[in-house]
């Protein structure tokens, strides 16, 4: 893929964002999610791909836009894979707050790993810590290797993971072992980013959360040079022959960097929705707007943090969402 098309990506995401930022703390994670959805499909028209939606907000049956198997982009070559997660932190947006995020990443056309909208188990970890961790050993012995790989004590470590019931054992392990804990109610694509960027302040990512949102770390991880394994958690049989019809023999086998993103040519961008440890989010003033991004390439492990202003009369589509911030709405769970 050309590099130009780099910040053709961002253009997306700060579309996304700039359409769902207003949404911020007023109840309503739908709103702001069709918002950002359809936004990002919108941007994506003018950008000059052959894309096909791998990792999207669900089936063609139900989601209108930006599904799985969709074609995206003005439809001349390159022909690509796209992920996307336009508003990745629904209730982040709806309560306002830190680290939402618009992400999407593309890779050449069945470079990505394909997934249906089912949980993920997950390992992750930043470049000097890649190779040390194994999502089938205990969590101790992944963090004893961890803190080696960093030339830590274990009570230094960090691990970050979503505050949910099912993650109670690890929780009871971490704190047993020392190591300090990082709980957070939503947005595990930003945590898992997080492990790879020095400031953070975090080591290690552990847990079940979206598969979506796992292929996206993924390529992310990959431009960070970090690492990242899971295992997709079918529930039923249907969920395990789809995932065999996207292309997996084995459903339930352990994914590793390689399986979720083939070759080295992936970009992945992401805009900052609500303000958060790697990115600001979206500032809004008068006939301005401002929104702070990532973008990032495989192939250089080139890193460009974009900062931009947008003038809001200039760009009138910028401003749909506005009208639809007048009615507040009830909080929804
Ligand atoms: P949404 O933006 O779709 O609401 O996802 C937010 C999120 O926290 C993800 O970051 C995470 O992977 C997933 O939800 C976890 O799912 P659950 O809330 O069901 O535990």
């Amino acid at each position: 893929m050309e590099r130009e098309l780099a910040l053709e990506f961002v253009r997306v995401t700060e579309a996304a964002a700039l359409a769902t930022g207003r949404f911020m703390g007023r109840g309503d994670r739908i709103a702001a999610d069709d918002a950002a959805v359809s936004a990002m499909r919108r941007a994506f028209d003018t950008v000059y791909i052959d894309g096909v939606v791998v990792i999207g907000e669900g089936e063609m049956d139900e989601a209108p836009m930006l599904y799985i198997g969709e074609k995206v982009g003005a439809g001349t070559p390159p022909q690509v894979d796209v992920a996307v997660d336009p508003l990745e932190g629904t209730n982040l947006v709806a309560k306002g707050l830190p680290n939402a995020l618009s992400v999407l990443a593309v890779a050449p056309r069945n470079c990505l790993l394909h997934s249906p909208d089912i949980y993920m188990d997950k390992i992750a970890v930043g470049p000097k810590a890649a190779g040390h961790i194994d999502l089938d050993a205990s969590v101790e012995e992944n963090i004893r290797q961890v803190a080696s790989a960093l030339g830590k004590k274990t009570e230094d470590i960090v691990a970050i993971l979503l505050d949910r019931p099912r993650h109670e054992h690890i929780i009871k392990e971490l704190r047993h072992l020392g190591v300090r804990v990082k709980l957070i109610s939503d947005g595990d694509v930003s945590a898992a980013i997080a492990t790879a960027v020095e400031w953070a302040g975090v080591d290690i990512l552990l847990g079940i959360g979206g598969a979506p949102e796992g292929v996206l770390a993924a390529a992310a991880l990959k431009c960070l040079g970090g690492e990242l394994q899971g295992r997709l958690l079918p529930d039923n049989e249907q969920d395990r022959n789809r995932i065999k019809e996207m292309g997996l023999k084995e459903p339930e086998q352990l994914l590793f960097m390689d399986d979720f993103v083939k070759g080295d040519d992936v970009i992945f961008a992401a805009s900052g929705i609500t303000d958060g440890d790697l990115l600001k989010g979206v500032r809004y003033a008068g006939n301005e707007a401002s929104t702070h991004s990532v973008v990032m390439r495989s192939m250089t492990g080139t890193v460009r943090f974009v900062q931009a202003t947008h003038r809001l009369d200039i760009k009138p589509h910028f401003v749909v969402a506005r009208e639809c911030a007048v009615a507040p709405e009830e909080p929804q769970e």
